[in-house]
C-alpha cells in the first residue's frame, strides 16, 4: 500500500515521540512491503517561532493533500495563558481540526495486562476495563464566541451545539457500540446546561434507530467519579468537546500513564492520529518521554487503512516491551531505558531482529 503521511511533530516531547512512531512505521513498511511517504511540517509554538503562525498555510495544505496526519504534541509555556497573548500554539491544533473537519476524537481505554500494577487504582477496578471515549471535537465551548470586555473584568465563552453536530458523532458512537458491548453512555450536564439538554434530546431520538444498544446518561461530575470508581460499566462514552478532554485525561489513570494512550480524529474524509498526552515541556530533550502513545497511534493508523496484521504487530511490539520491562520511567521509576531505547526495541521487534538489543 502507498500512503502519504503528513508528520507534525510540534512542541515539547512531540518530536522525540514522533521519531519513534516513524521508526515503527518505517519498520512496518520494510517488513510488509508498503510505501509510506513522510512529509514533515510545522505546527504549534515552533511554527509561531519560525513563521509567526501556529498553523502555517503550507502545513494546512500538506494535511489537506495527504492520506493521514500524524501529530506529536502542541504547547509551550513561553506562550502564556494570559489574555494579552495574540498567538497561541493550541490555536494551531484547533484550527487544523476545524479545517480538516475532524469532528470526532476517539480515545480507547484498555489497560495492558502487564501494567495493571502501575495504575494507582486497585487491580479489581482496573482489570477488565475496556471502553472508548467519543469526544466531539470541532464545536462546543472550544469554538464558541469568546468575549473579553475592554477593562478585562468580564469574559465569556459560548458553548453552542447544533443538532447536526450532535447527530453525526452520535450515529458513529452507536455504530461503534453495536460492534462492541452495545452500550452508549452520554455524559453531559443536562441538569444545568441548555446545550446538554439538546444533546439528550438528539441522542435519545437517534437511539431509537439502534434498538440493540442500551443508552445510559450521566452528569459529568458523576462521570468523573465513576471513571475511577467503576470504569467497567462503560463501553462507549459519548460526550462534548470539553468534558471529553477532561475525562480522557482522568481516564488515563486507569492505564497507569497518559503516555500509553493513542487517539484518532475523524471527519468526512480526513484522519489524524495523535497521542492523548500533551507537550510535557519539562521532559523535552531528556529522553524520558513515553513513546508508546505515539507508536500506538501508528497502530491505529494501520488499522484504519485495513492493515490489520501490521497493526497487530505494532501492538505486539509494545506488549513485548512491557513484558521485558523496556519502558520509560513513567511506567517503571527504576527504568534505565529512555524514549529512544523503548522505540528502538519496538521497531526491532517489528523487524523481527533476533538479537533484541538488550537481551
Ligand atoms: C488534547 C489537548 C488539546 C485539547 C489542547 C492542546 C488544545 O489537550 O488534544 O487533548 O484540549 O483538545
Ligand atoms: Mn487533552
Amino acid at each position: 500500500m502507498n500512503l502519504k503521511i503528513a508528520v507534525l511533530p510540534g512542541d515539547g516531547i512531540g518530536p522525540e515521540v514522533i521519531l519513534q512512531a516513524k521508526k515503527a512505521l518505517y519498520a512496518v513498511g520494510v517488513v510488509y512491503e508498503h510505501d509510506f511517504l513522510f512529509e514533515e511540517a510545522l505546527i504549534g509554538a515552533i511554527a509561531i517561532d519560525k513563521t509567526g503562525s501556529a498553523l502555517p498555510e503550507q502545513t494546512l495544505n500538506l494535511c489537506l493533500n495527504t492520506d493521514a496526519v500524524l501529530l506529536g504534541a502542541i504547547g509551550d509555556p513561553k506562550y502564556g495563558t494570559d489574555a494579552a497573548a495574540n498567538v497561541r500554539p493550541e490555536d494551531g491544533l484547533l484550527k487544523l481540526r476545524k479545517e480538516l473537519g475532524l469532528f470526532i476524537n476517539i480515545r480507547p481505554l484498555k489497560p495492558f495486562k502487564g501494567l495493571l500494577n502501575v495504575s494507582p487504582l486497585k487491580r479489581e477496578i482496573v482489570e477488565g476495563v475496556d471502553f472508548v471515549i467519543y469526544r466531539e471535537l470541532t464545536a462546543g465551548i472550544y469554538f464558541g464566541e469568546k468575549k473579553l470586555n475592554e477593562a478585562e473584568t468580564v469574559a465569556s465563552d459560548l458553548c453552542e451545539y447544533t443538532e447536526e453536530e450532535i447527530s453525526r458523532i452520535t450515529h458513529l458512537a452507536f455504530q461503534s457500540a453495536q460492534r462492541r458491548r452495545k452500550k452508549v453512555t452520554l455524559v453531559d450536564m443536562a441538569n444545568v446546561l441548555e446545550s446538554s439538554r439538546l444533546w439528550r434530546k438528539v441522542v435519545k431520538k437517534i437511539s431509537l434507530e439502534y434498538s440493540d444498544v442500551e443508552l445510559d446518561f450521566l452528569f459529568a461530575n458523576n462521570a468523573a467519579k465513576q471513571i475511577v470508581r467503576n470504569p467497567k460499566q462503560f463501553d462507549v462514552v459519548l460526550t462534548g468537546n470539553l468534558f471529553g478532554d477532561i475525562l480522557s485525561d482522568e481516564a488515563s489513570v486507569i492505564t497507569g500513564s497518559i503516555g500509553v494512550l493513542p487517539s484518532v480524529s475523524l471527519g468526512e474524509n480526513k484522519v489524524l492520529f495523535e497521542p492523548v498526552h500533551g507537550s510535557y515541556p519539562h521532559a523535552k530533550g531528556r529522553n524520558i518521554a513515553n513513546p508508546f502513545a505515539s507508536i500506538l497511534s501508528v497502530a491505529m493508523l494501520l488499522d484504519h487503512f485495513g492493515l490489520k496484521k501490521e497493526a497487530r504487530k505494532v501492538l505486539a511490539g509494545v506488549e513485548k516491551a512491557i513484558e521485558y520491562n523496556v519502558v520509560t520511567i513513567d511506567l517503571n521509576p527504576d527504568s534505565k531505558f529512555g524514549t529512544n531505547e523503548v522505540g528502538e526495541f519496538v521497531s526491532n521487534f517489528i523487524l523481527n531482529k533476533d538479537d533484541l538489543m538488550y537481551f
